[in-house]
């Protein structure tokens, strides 16, 4: 069944208030800073929600902890973005002997069995990894280039899909050959630290591509600090396109972006409310994502939310 039994049961229809746990990565990145605002603007008192709200700090074993506290308290529903894919199922598993339904958003659980959630909003990362693939395949694989990847979190499913859709992508371009690929944990320190390596172990670096705008501007950091010129020297291709990343395409020290949509936060409370109310709900609701160039961020950013 696409949306959880026994979830109206819970407590949460008849216009009580919802009650909610949401167990929240951390706050590795601009992106993600946007998501947290979204869904903190979206699940309040006002609009029918009492939300517990809580940062795991990029550790699985925090949102574990968190999840069972939420299933302690017995809230209506439980959402989160799981820190990486795999070994959720016990925790889940609790939680549906607990009547509790649980609202993936942003990020995807690697499990065999469907029914330990009722819906997963977030968007395609296999196809942003590949958008991002496909432009430096046509703009820059003309000739032979060497990139070097920026990806994040391990074990993520970002890093995870945003590197086989990439991998995919560039798969027909003798041209394009990947030379180092390390994670920067999504964050613009370690993006920058990484870079300071590659820059070290590397003798020709044509294009960075980094799986978000945090880790591509910590790279714009580490070019610069070499004495190179980002965007000339070095081109970076970047995924999410928050305000930082845009400006920086604007100012061409990035030369791409696809964008990842954050603003999870008002089909996140629709979906909650449809879940309680005990009707279906999609059980994967994909995020439209756009994608910028010099020009458009131009363009986009005077009336950007992000
Ligand atoms: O899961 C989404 C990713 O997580 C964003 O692209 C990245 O910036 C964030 O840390």
């Amino acid at each position: 069944p696409a949306a959880g039994g026994g979830s109206a049961a819970a407590g949460g229809g008849g216009g009580d208030t919802i009650t909610v746990g949401f167990s929240q990565v951390g706050a590795e990145s601009g992106w993600r800073a946007a998501n947290t605002k979204s869904i903190q603007d979206t699940l309040t008192e006002e609009n029918g929600f009492q939300l517990s709200f809580s940062d795991a700090q990029q550790k699985q074993e925090n949102q574990i902890q968190a999840l069972r506290s939420y299933i302690a308290q017995g809230v209506d529903v439980i959402a989160f973005s799981p820190v990486v894919e795999t070994g959720w199922d016990a925790v889940l598993e609790e939680a549906k002997a607990a009547e509790i339904p649980v609202v993936l958003t942003d990020r995807a659980v690697d499990t065999a069995d469907e029914s330990l959630y009722v819906s997963f909003i977030g968007s395609d990362f296999v196809l942003e990894g590949e958008r991002a693939g496909t432009w430096v395949s046509e703009t820059l694989g003309t000739e032979p280039i060497n990139v070097v990847e920026l990806q994040g979190t391990t074990g993520s499913a970002p890093a995870n899909d945003r590197k086989s859709g990439f991998e995919s992508a560039i798969a027909d371009n003798p041209n394009v050959t990947v030379v180092a690929s390390q994670t920067g944990n999504f964050t613009r320190s370690e993006g920058r630290t990484v870079m300071e390596g590659f820059l070290q172990s590397q003798d020709d670096i044509d294009v960075v591509y980094a799986h978000n705008d945090d880790m591509g501007l910590g790279a714009i950091e580490a070019i610069e600090a070499a004495g190179l010129v980002p965007g000339e020297d070095i081109k970076i291709v970047t995924i999410d396109a928050v305000k930082d990343g845009m400006q920086a395409l604007a100012d061409g020290k990035i030369s791409y972006i696809v964008e990842c949509n954050p603003l999870l936060g008002p089909d996140l409370a629709e979906i909650i409310k449809s879940v309680v109310a005990g009707e279906e709900v999609e059980k994967r609701i994909v995020v439209e994502d756009q994608e910028f160039d010099q020009e458009a961020a131009i363009e986009a950013l005077p009336t950007r939310e992000y």
